[in-house]
């Protein structure tokens, strides 16, 4: 039985791995924060689980690292862990360079000290930001990087960190970059999830209006799910090597608007443009999505759109095959819609509850 850790396993792509690697038969360490309110709705279904266990480490504490390194002896090292949100990298830009760039070097260094060097295989979360204000479009294993974020700049330096150590050391140590992938796990400030979770919200009479920055920005959005895979495959290779994952195709923004209202219910159009621009209800004309400065970044990455052929030829990793653009949408409102009806079913037992209480019907 072979052995992984994966650091973030209580993220969406850390959460999708563990499953992955549960069902093919392996010994699975994920490791979690210490945090006051215990969030780990992502993997509850995992945990009591023989062959799932969790650790406390944080990248920011090498001791905590070789500990939990020392400890379960991994045969493949899943690097998920991060500060993800890119908006957020320019309001703790020191936090963020911590974990997603020192973090990386504290790992790949726990690895070596603790004599696993040889033996373990090693996987980075790197990122299609790193092509950030692009040279080239699509983007593959061979464009130049211009990272555009405090975020990407860390990232960067875990990327070539990653290709130091399996230069100098001989470590199977690779990166996967990643383009956008998103699920019903999406954290909720990440615009896709922010998008259909209004979507529901709206539909179902709880919310007004969601307010967006860039609605014109490209990305190249793939299913989680299906991108977790490809981590797996990274380290099957004779050869460690990097690889783009992306599903070759480019949407905007607007175009994600689009489809997750019509899935809820809601024929939208756009009227207006830049700061001005607004989401209208084509068949009540109410206004449902406006433009807010807020949500702009100081510089913003714009156009982004992968170039899969290596994962293809190499990995046999084919997105044409995976969940379309329309299909993760579709995924991501349905859950959406589900979830808030729920919530909605709770308000009203409890109103009824206390509308019985208060006429003396249930004491
Ligand atoms: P996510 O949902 O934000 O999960 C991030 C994970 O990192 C969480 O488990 C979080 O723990 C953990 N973490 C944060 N700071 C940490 C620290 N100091 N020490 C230990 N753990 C820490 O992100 P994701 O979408 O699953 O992405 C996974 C990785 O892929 C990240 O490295 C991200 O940068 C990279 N990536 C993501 C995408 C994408 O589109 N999703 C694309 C390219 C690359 P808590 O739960 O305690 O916060
Ligand atoms: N979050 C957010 N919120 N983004 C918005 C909004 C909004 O209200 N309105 C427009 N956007 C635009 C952002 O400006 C950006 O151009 C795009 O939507 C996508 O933003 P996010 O969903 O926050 O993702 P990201 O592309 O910045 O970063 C994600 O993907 C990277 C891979 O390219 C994260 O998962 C990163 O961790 C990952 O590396």
């Amino acid at each position: 039985m072979k052995t992984a850790l994966i650091t973030g396993v209580t993220g969406q792509d850390g959460s999708f791995l563990a499953e992955l690697l549960l069902e093919k038969g392996y010994d699975v360490h994920g490791t979690i924060r210490r945090s006051s309110v215990d969030f780990r709705e992502r993997i509850a279904h995992l945990e009591g689980k023989p062959n799932f266990h969790l650790h406390y480490a944080d990248l920011g504490d090498s001791m905590s690292i070789i500990q939990v390194l020392n400890k379960v002896k991994p045969d493949e090292v899943y690097n998920l862990a991060a500060q993800s949100h890119v908006q957020v990298s320019f309001d703790s830009p020191e936090f963020t360079a911590d974990v997603d760039a020192t973090g990386v070097l504290r790992l790949l260094e726990g690895i070596r000290q603790c004599g696993l060097a040889d033996k373990c295989r090693f996987y980075q979360a790197s990122t299609s930001e790193l092509y950030g204000k692009v040279e080239e479009v699509p983007q593959n294993e061979d464009t130049p990087f211009h990272p555009y974020s405090p975020y990407a700049v860390a990232k960067l330096y875990g990327f070539w960190i990653v290709k130091e150590y399996r230069e100098a050391y001989n470590m199977y140590a690779c990166s996967g970059i990643l383009f956008n992938h998103e699920s019903e796990r999406r954290g909720e400030t990440f615009v896709t999830r922010k998008i259909t979770l209004a979507a529901a919200r709206i539909a179902q009479g709880k919310q007004e209006k969601l307010y967006l920055g860039n609605l014109s920005s490209l990305r190249d959005w793939g299913y989680a799910k299906d991108y977790v895979e490809c981590m797996w495959q990274i380290l099957q290779q004779e050869k460690p090597e990097d690889f783009v994952i992306a599903s070759g195709e480019q949407h905007s923004v607007r175009d994600f608007c689009l489809l997750a209202f019509r899935r809820a219910g809601i024929e939208l159009e756009f009227k207006g443009e830049g700061i001005d621009e607004k989401g209208i209800d084509k068949n009540t004309g109410r206004i449902l999505i406006e433009v807010s400065k807020d949500f702009y970044r100081p510089t913003d990455v714009v156009n982004l759109w992968g170039d899969p052929s290596k994962a293809k030829r190499q990995l046999g990793w084919n997105p044409n095959e995976k969940t379309s653009f329309e299909q993760l949408v579709n995924i991501m409102v349905d859950a959406d819609m589900a979830k808030v009806a729920v919530e909605r079913a709770g308000e009203q037992v409890r109103t009824n509850l206390e509308e019985y209480l208060e006429k003396g019907i249930v004491k």
